[in-house]
């Protein structure tokens, strides 16, 4: 199957925009992860007036408009909950009214979980019946607050970092259940004080950002059909090389081995405050396993492809405290449950997750829509090279939400 790389995460890329578009002077951005959602976000910067130079389809240049520099205006955030929510945080602190709408996927999706937080440190955030379309009217003077959130996200997390940068006082969220920390260490890279303990992140208010150059690494959650394509499809060894292992997004990791895949994490370094890896499957014996809310938040975008390995796996697979799954960009409890069923696995749905019996021969196939969500098209491509007779996919185009050229490196890696 060979050696690849894949395009720059995601969740970086979008922070890269928003805290370079409050910097001062300019931000770098090398191996940014173009794909709809991010374009998103700098689209969203250049309507609030920050002027953004595309210098490649992987490289741009960010110049800040400094912490409140931001002109007021609506905002369209389509498919990109992670951009509707961290904004939200950052125009919290602005002077100004903004409008944020987003697409019909988008809309339906809570945003009350960042509209309170905001609210308590000072800022007005109106919600339709708790979701998009949003009105933010910013405060010139947020309160610092201490705050936990109710469900563990790393996007309600980052918006009230973001709004504590313009705070009067330091801001602490407490997560007692740990979710990816890329907003904390992009904030330290760009000189913002950051204080964290096991279960804790406080920011301190401060007076300028200058982040200069962010090196994205590839975007795992990208990289994770790949590998479990490579754990289960026979004869398979594929390596992934320049990969963000932030050991908060790669349970997925542990989870293969745990199942017995073959799993090695090599060439180890540091770019940015973020580590990045090269990382090798092989397939082995699946055995079944069990998966509680602790783990989740580590694999929370990998989830589906968990249940697709679990269909293969000997023995009953448990996922569960993952009720989150069910306002991604679609209700992936539901969405995984009937399109893993049609191609005959042996799967059933709980309120928070699912269990699967694993089957002993590979699945039949058949078709599965992805009902406009990327991470679902991409699960059908993966069960569809592990089947009988291929997965034909609905709306496979969806897969560009976050990696527009996901299909060609299937191919090319099946190929060899
Ligand atoms: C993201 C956090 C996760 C994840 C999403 C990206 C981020 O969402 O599902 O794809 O970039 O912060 P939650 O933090 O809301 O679970």
């Amino acid at each position: 199957m060979g050696h690849v790389v894949v395009p720059g995460d995601k969740s970086i890329s979008h922070r890269a925009v928003l805290i370079g578009a409050l910097g001062e002077g300019q931000t770098g951005v090398h191996g940014f992860g173009r794909s709809g959602d991010t374009q998103a976000s700098v689209d969203a910067v250049r309507s609030l007036g920050v002027e953004v130079e595309d210098v490649a389809d992987d490289e741009l240049v960010v110049h800040g408009a400094g912490l409140r520099g931001l002109r007021a205006g609506p905002v369209d955030c389509r498919n990109a909950g992670t951009l509707m929510r961290l904004l939200t945080g950052v125009l919290a602190g602005q002077e100004g009214e903004f409008t944020l709408t987003g697409d019909e996927s988008l809309t339906p999706r809570p945003m009350e979980r960042v509209a309170a937080p905001l609210r308590r440190m000072g800022a007005v955030v109106e919600t339709t019946d708790g979701h998009a379309p949003l009105v933010v009217r910013g405060s010139g003077a947020l309160r610092g607050i201490e705050i936990e959130p109710e469900v563990a996200s790393a996007q309600v997390k980052s918006a009230i970092l973001l709004a504590g940068l313009n705070a009067d006082a330091p801001t602490t969220v407490v997560e007692r259940i740990p979710t990816r920390d890329h907003t904390e260490r992009m904030l330290e890279a760009a000189g913002a004080r950051v204080r964290r303990s096991a279960s804790s992140v406080t920011i301190d208010p401060t007076g300028a950002l200058r982040l200069e150059e962010v090196v994205v690494p590839g975007d795992f959650s990208s990289a994770a059909p790949l590998l479990v394509a490579a754990a289960l499809v026979p004869g398979s060894d594929l390596t992934i090389h320049d990969l963000g292992v932030n050991p908060r997004r790669t349970g997925l990791l542990d989870v293969l081995e745990r199942m017995g895949a073959r799993v090695s994490v090599f060439e180890r370094r540091r770019e940015g405050g973020e580590p990045i890896a090269s990382v090798q499957v092989q397939p082995g014996e699946l055995v079944a396993t069990e998966i509680e809310a602790p783990e989740v938040p580590g694999l929370v975008d990998e989830l589906p492809l968990v249940a697709l390995l679990a269909s293969h796996a000997r023995g009953e697979t448990r996922v569960s405290g993952a009720a989150e799954l069910r306002v991604k960009e679609s209700d992936r409890i539901e969405a995984v449950t009937d399109g893993l069923r049609t191609l005959g696995a042996r799967i059933h749905s709980l309120p928070d997750g699912w269990t699967v019996t694993g089957v002993p021969a590979r699945l039949r196939g058949g078709r599965v829509d992805a009902r406009g969500d990327h991470r679902i098209a991409m699960l059908g491509a993966v069960a569809g090279l592990a089947s009988r007779e291929g997965v034909a996919i609905e709306g496979a185009d969806t897969a560009a939400i976050s990696f527009p050229g996901f299909y060609d490196l299937l191919e090319s890696v099946t190929r060899r």
